[in-house]
């Protein structure tokens, strides 16, 4: 073996080294001639998969919206690579960290359906979207549209380039019960005007779990020379779609969200043109002006998480991404379709299948989502996040691949005894 291949097989000695995963892979084999709306309600094909968990039995977990824990096969594999990235230390950083990051967000390409010069991998949406809003060439007077139900941190970026650059930040309000895909395109598109550079816009609001017709917001916009910035926390692996058929200009999410990937990894995608357009967050080398690693410089960081992405990868393709969808919205018609019509019962989610999937925001009158939170923990063993803001009044409920009927039943029991 020469120098280079020897240096070669001992960085992907931590890819190789991944344990196998043969009893899931047969178990999901076994069921692999039931079409998967079908599989959505077979509880003995999902306590297979809630037994490839370690889920803590203090609490049932209906807060996967902020961290989607990593099964035990990615989690193993994923101390594979911390184990093996320490055993090699800086050789390995000198060698093959480059090579095996590319062979990551080629990966992540290949699931998102798009090129593999046009993405990158980052540590979550805050800096994927933040890099965006902050690296545009700004001028005074320049117009940004978003909502109030927006996340937080791209907020606050876009009100940091408003002192900073003199941008103006035009703020709609997405209705929790939209009648039509064009009742929603008509707000963003009342929003534009011949100012109006950058629209940001959630692919699934993370408070309600809304799915917004992002094609169509894109199609409105670019007619107005307009670009779109999509924050897709929520979406990645959790519904299917590809980016080319979105064809937005700019798409971010988290990977340790419904990807399960270990926390601080995230993938930004850049419509391969407006790579020259953008400033990067932390200075890189010279490269040519159209080439994303220009966006990517950020120092020495825990590469063991990159490699972890091929595992989650691996978990969630085994899975399916279709068969995960249709399990996760089914768990939220399950709940839903129990509460819908109780009195005092407020659905703050659209009922429409193609509107939502897992995450699903109810409140009851009269109660503050804070107290509906600390109760549903303290007096139900419910573990939940309150909602109160931007239109939005209620707590967020997101089930996760383990999460079991009877777990959700508890949860209809609470919220009828608290709502009666
Ligand atoms: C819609 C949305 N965007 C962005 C983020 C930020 O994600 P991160 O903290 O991983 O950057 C979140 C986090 O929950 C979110 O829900």
């Amino acid at each position: 073996m020469d120098k280079r291949t020897f240096l070669k097989s001992l960085g992907l000695m931590s890819l190789a080294a991944v344990p196998s995963v043969n009893g899931l892979e047969k178990w999901i084999e076994m069921h692999s001639h039931i079409p998967a709306g079908k599989l959505a309600n077979n509880e003995d094909f999902w306590q297979g998969i809630r037994k490839g968990y370690r889920l803590k039995p203090d609490y049932i977990n209906l807060e996967n919206g902020y961290y989607c824990i990593q099964p035990q096969e990615t989690l193993d594999g994923f101390i594979q690579h911390v184990r093996d990235v320490n055993y090699q230390g800086s050789y390995y950083m000198r060698t093959v960290q480059w090579e095996n990051k590319k062979k990551m967000s080629d990966k992540l390409s290949k699931l998102t359906g798009c090129n593999s010069d046009e993405l990158i991998i980052t540590r979550n949406t805050t800096e994927s979207l933040d890099m965006i809003i902050g690296g545009m060439h700004w001028e005074i007077g320049d117009e940004a549209v978003m909502a109030e139900q927006d996340y937080g941190a791209m907020l606050e970026m876009f009100k940091l380039v408003s002192r900073r650059y003199g941008v103006i930040n035009k703020v709609i309000s997405v209705p929790n019960h939209p009648k039509s895909d064009e009742e929603i395109v008509e707000l963003y598109a009342n929003a534009i005007t011949k100012k109006t550079r950058l629209l940001m816009v959630c692919h699934m609001i993370n408070i309600t779990g809304h799915i917004l017709p992002i094609r169509k917001i894109c199609d409105m916009a670019h007619k107005k020379g307009v670009q779109v910035m999509v924050d897709g926390a929520h979406t990645l692996a959790h519904i299917q779609f590809s980016l080319k058929d979105l064809d937005c200009d700019y798409y971010g999410a988290s990977l340790h969200k419904w990807l399960s990937v270990p926390l601080g990894a995230g993938v930004l995608f850049v419509k391969k043109k407006n790579i020259p357009n953008i400033w990067p967050l932390l200075a890189e080398g010279p490269r040519k002006e159209d080439d994303i690693s220009s966006l990517n410089h950020i120092g020495t960081h825990p590469v063991h998480t990159d490699l972890a992405i091929s595992n989650a990868i691996d978990y969630y393709l085994m899975i399916g991404p279709e068969r995960k969808e249709e399990r996760l919205r089914y768990l939220q018609n399950y709940w839903t379709n129990k509460v819908r019509s109780i009195a005092n019962v407020i659905l703050n989610t659209p009922k429409d299948p193609s509107r939502s999937c897992g995450i699903a925001n109810v409140g009851i009158k009269g109660m503050k989502p804070g107290v509906l939170a600390q109760t549903l923990i303290e007096k139900y063993k419910i573990y939940i996040v309150a909602i109160d803001g931007a239109n939005v009044h209620g707590c967020r409920i997101t089930p996760n691949v383990y999460t079991t009927p009877e777990e959700l039943d508890v949860f209809v029991k609470a919220l009828k005894e608290l709502a009666a």
